[in-house]
C-alpha cells in the first residue's frame, strides 16, 4: 500500500564551491531569485504539492536558513507600526508555511550521505528530497507530478529531464524503458557518464521519492567519485536486487540556480514574470538594444 506522501527532505548543507564567493559565509539556498531565496521556492513547491513536514538538512552558517523560516518579532512589530500590512502578512506567513525541523551534516560527504541525515525524520514512510538549486518552473509543481506516478505505480521516482549535446555528462543519467507517455522504468543510473556513454539523454535532477529501503542500500556504499557518497551508487545497489524504479519526465523548466549562469538565467526569467516589476525590467532589457550591440561585434 502506497503512503501518503507526507515528508520532504531538503539536502542544504554543500559547499556551493561553484558560486564562490558569494557562498563563503553565506549559504547557497540563501542566494535570492528577484526577493526569495532559492529555499523559500523549493518549500513552496512542496507544499503546494501537499508536503505537511520538512527537514532542511544544513551545515555550518545556515543559521540564515533557520531564521528565514521562523518568527521575527522585532521585524513583524516594525512593519505593523509602520502600516506595512502586506510585508507584515507575508512575513507572519513563512513562519507557518510548514513544519520544519533541522538537521545538521556535520561534514559534506555527498548528496547520499546528506540524505541519510534524514533516516530518523522517515521513520518508515516513503519521502520526498528536493534540491533546493534546482528550481523548477511548471504549471503543476514539479514534486506533485512525482507524487501521482509514487501514487500509481507504488514504487520510488527520480525526476528526469532531456539535456541535450554534451551536457549530460554533469548529471546522473538513466537507462530505462517507457512505460506510458513520461514515464520510465529505469534500468540502471550511471552518474556523470561521458557523452560517448550515456545510455540515453535523459538526466535525473534535483526531485527525488525514495522508500527507507534506500537508507539501508547507503549504509552499505563505499565513497566513490571525490569521496563522496553518492546516491546513484545507492540506488543502484537497489536496482541490481531487482527493486522497481521509476522516473518521471517533468513538465516544465528548471533551472540550476547553483550555477552562475543558471542563477543568472532564472533571475531575469522570474524577473520578467513578476507581477511588480516585469514591465519596467522587459523596458529595460529591451532598451539595452543588445541585437544591434552583438552585429557590431
Ligand atoms: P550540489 O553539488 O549542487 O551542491 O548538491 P554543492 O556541493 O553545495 O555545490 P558545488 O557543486 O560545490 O557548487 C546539490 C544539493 O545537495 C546539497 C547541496 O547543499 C545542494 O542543495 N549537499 C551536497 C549536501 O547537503 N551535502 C553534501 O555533502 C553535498
Amino acid at each position: 500500500m502506497t503512503h501518503k506522501i507526507r515528508k520532504a527532505v531538503f539536502p542544504a548543507a554543500g559547499l556551493g564551491t561553484r558560486f564562490l564567493p558569494a557562498t563563503k559565509s553565506m549559504p547557497k539556498e540563501m542566494l535570492t531569485l528577484v526577493d526569495k531565496p532559492l529555499i523559500q521556492y523549493g518549500v513552496e513547491e512542496a507544499v503546494a504539492s501537499g508536503i505537511e513536514s520538512i527537514l532542511i538538512i544544513t551545515g555550518r552558517d545556515k543559521a540564515s536558513i533557520e531564521n528565514h523560516f521562523d518568527i521575527s518579532f522585532e521585524l513583524e512589530q516594525v512593519l505593523k507600526e509602520r502600516g506595512k500590512t502586506e510585508a507584515f502578512k507575508q512575513v507572519r506567513a513563512l513562519s507557518e508555511i510548514a513544519q520544519i525541523v533541522y538537521t545538521r551534516q556535520k561534514q559534506a560527504l555527498g548528496l547520499g550521505h546528506a540524505i541519510y541525515q534524514a533516516k530518523e525524520f522517515a521513520g518508515d514512510e516513503a519521502f520526498a528530497v528536493m534540491l533546493p538549486d534546482d528550481i523548477m518552473d511548471s504549471e503543476t509543481p514539479a514534486l506533485k507530478q512525482l507524487i501521482d506516478v509514487y501514487e500509481k505505480y507504488d514504487a520510488p521516482v527520480l525526476a528526469t529531464m532531456q539535456i541535450e549535446g554534451e551536457t549530460i555528462s554533469r548529471f546522473g543519467v538513466i537507462d530505462a524503458e517507457e512505460v506510458e507517455p513520461n514515464v520510465y522504468k529505469i534500468k540502471d543510473v550511471i552518474e556523470k557518464p561521458k557523452y560517448e556513454d550515456a545510455p540515453s539523454d535523459m538526466a535525473v535532477i534535483g526531485r527525488y521519492i525514495f522508500t527507507p529501503e534506500l537508507f539501508d542500500a547507503l549504509e552499505k556504499t563505499e565513497p566513490g567519485a571525490g569521496g563522496e557518497i553518492q546516491v546513484a551508487d545507492g540506488l543502484r545497489t537497489l536496482l541490481k536486487k531487482g527493486r522497481p524504479y521509476y522516473a518521471v519526465k517533468l513538465e516544465g523548466t528548471r533551472h540550476d540556480a547553483g550555477d552562475k549562469l543558471g542563477f543568472l538565467i532564472a533571475t531575469v526569467e522570474y524577473a520578467l514574470k513578476n507581477e511588480n516589476l516585469g514591465a519596467e525590467f522587459r523596458d529595460y532589457l529591451k532598451s539595452l538594444n543588445l541585437s544591434a550591440d552583438s552585429a557590431k561585434k
